[in-house]
Formats: C-alpha cells, structure tokens, sequence
C-alpha cells in the first residue's frame, strides 16, 4: 500500500513532467514509434491542450500520465514520482488517487442504468473508507458542471455534450489532481462543446485540477491556458490558436502575436496544418 503523503505536491516542480520520452509499440518483427522524444513539464492548476493530427501520439502522452502504459525510454514523473520505477500496485494507486479520465466516446464513461447522481457517487461506493482520500459532494460536482436539474435522469436520457458533462463530474469524484480527457468534444455540435470546455474551466477553476486535454478541434484548444502540438510523435512548440478565418478570408491575430511582429514586413510558411509567421530577413521562430 501506498501511502497519501508520498504523493504530496512538491514545490517548484511541475505537477507532470516528461523527460525525452519515447514510446515504441512493437508489432511482430516492426516496431511503431509512438513517442521519438517529448519534454513536457505540465504545472499544477494548469489547462494544457495537446493538438495535433491522428497518429501523432495525443493518446499515448494521456496513456503514460495516467500509468495505463509504461514509457519505452525516457522518464515520466508525476508529483516528483517516475511512473516507469513504479511496480504494479503503485501505479494502481496512482490511477486511482491522483487520475479522472473523461473518454472520447460518451458511452465509456458512464454506467447507463444508472442516474447521474448515481454515477457520480458510483467512486464512493467502491471505496467505502475513502482510503483514496477526501471527496466532493457528488450532487455539487453535477451542479459544477451545469446538470443540476438532470441528476435523476439516466444517460440515456442526455444529450451527447450533457453526458460529456457528467462524466467530468464523474472522474472528478475522488478528488484527482488530474484530469485527462481524450477528444471530449468530438462527437458534440459546437454548443455542446462550448458547454462541456465551459465545465472543464469552471472545475479547473473552483478545484485547482490540472487538466490535460487532447483534441483535434482548435476551437476546444482555445479554451485552454497553454497547447503544445504533436506531430509524428514529436513535441513541436507551443502554439497560439487564432480564431477561424473570417468570411472574407482573413485571420485576426492576437494582440501579443501582433504587437511581436509589429508592422515589419512579415512572410508566411504554409504547410498542411500550419501556418508560421515571421518578420522577413529573420530565421527561427516567429
Ligand atoms: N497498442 C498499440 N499497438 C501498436 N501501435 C499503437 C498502439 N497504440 C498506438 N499505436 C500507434 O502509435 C501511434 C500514436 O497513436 P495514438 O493513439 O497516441 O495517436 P493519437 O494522436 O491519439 O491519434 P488519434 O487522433 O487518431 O486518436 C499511431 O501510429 C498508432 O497506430
Ligand atoms: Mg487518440
């Protein structure tokens, strides 16, 4: 048995903490690269959204966090701790004291014969004595998360973005220090993504929990405090979404973007899924 002290924040670190880390899957003779190397140093209390095209490794980066998977070379550490010099127990606990998970498809995070009240207090039940420590009062976490007046219904009769919302209220029932959410808008209209994103921010908010967020959509990255990209299972930067090209074709950059590049002359590089901008005569980043 672990106990709760070890897992004790320490301070000026950052809450989760990847060092070169690779991820090989192995297929018979071949081996599939996951990860070729990502630094990541996530700190506590903070929105991080992790963009980038199918493939590019999202899940994996989520996968190591959560202890569901072990690094194949470089060090993952959470709170200090190196998951990969954790033996199955510990990383159990890991899982299960310090990690909410918010799937992409709605129907893996909820029990459907069960209310979402029911739901919420489903943690509880599997952990009478609260050996994983302090909770939230479940029927406060429903109303967090705007379905206060849905807690006697079943998910059957929610709506795709109302179940995503349980479901963070779910994953946030044993108090995690993290929440990672894998495409959680994905299968939503924009509406319900903006209501599911506003759930995210009001439980980062009012909990302090560190949320890591995966997704391919730059509208639900906006509502992030940082993105880092992944493309080829390669770290890029951190990028700056800008809002949607207007209907006459322009793209309004942000103040911060704009006052950086001031009103030198700019070049663009284009290419499949991004665009950098930079002072002409300049190399580097922009
Ligand atoms: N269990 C596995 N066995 C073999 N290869 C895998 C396994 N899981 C992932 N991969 C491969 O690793 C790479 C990264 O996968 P990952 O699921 O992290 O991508 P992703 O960015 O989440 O993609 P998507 O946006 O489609 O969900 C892919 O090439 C994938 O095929
Ligand atoms: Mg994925």
């Amino acid at each position: 048995m672990v106990s709760p002290e070890l897992f004790a924040p320490t301070e000026h670190e950052a809450l989760i903490r990847f060092r070169h880390v690779y991820k090989v899957y192995r297929i018979a003779e071949t081996g599939v690269v996951a990860l070729g190397g990502v630094d990541l140093d996530v700190a506590a209390g903070e929105f991080l959204a992790v963009v980038g095209p199918s493939g590019a490794g999202k899940s994996t980066i989520l996968n190591l966090i959560g202890g569901l998977d072990r690094a194949s070379a470089g060090s993952v550490e959470v709170d200090g701790r190196d998951l990969g010099l954790m033996g199955i127990d510990e990383l159990t606990h890991h899982r299960a004291a310090r990690i909410g998970f918010v799937w992409q498809g709605t129907a893996r995070n909820l029990v459907p014969y069960l209310t979402v009240r029911e739901n919420v207090r489903l943690p509880a039940a599997v952990d009478p004595r609260g050996a994983l420590g302090r909770r939230h009062d479940p029927d406060e976490l429903v109303r967090l998360v705007g379905l206060g007046d849905r807690l006697r219904h079943t998910p059957g009769m929610l709506s795709g973005g109302e179940q995503q919302r349980a479901a963070v209220a779910v994953a946030l029932a044993n108090t995690p220090a993290i929440l990672l959410a894998d495409e959680p808008t994905a299968e939503l209209d924009s509406e319900s993504a903006a209501a599911v994103l506003e759930a995210f921010r009001a439980v980062n908010r009012e909990f302090g929990v560190t949320i890591v967020m995966v997704t391919h959509d730059l509208g639900a990255a906006r509502a992030a405090d940082r993105r880092i990209r992944v493309r080829d299972g390669r770290q890029l930067h951190d990028g700056t979404a800008v809002a949607p090209l207007g209907r006459d074709g322009r793209v309004r950059l942000p103040d911060e973007a704009v006052a950086a590049l001031g009103d030198g002359e700019l070049e663009a590089e284009i290419s499949p899924d991004e665009v950098r901008l930079r002072r002409r005569n300049e190399t580097g980043d922009a």
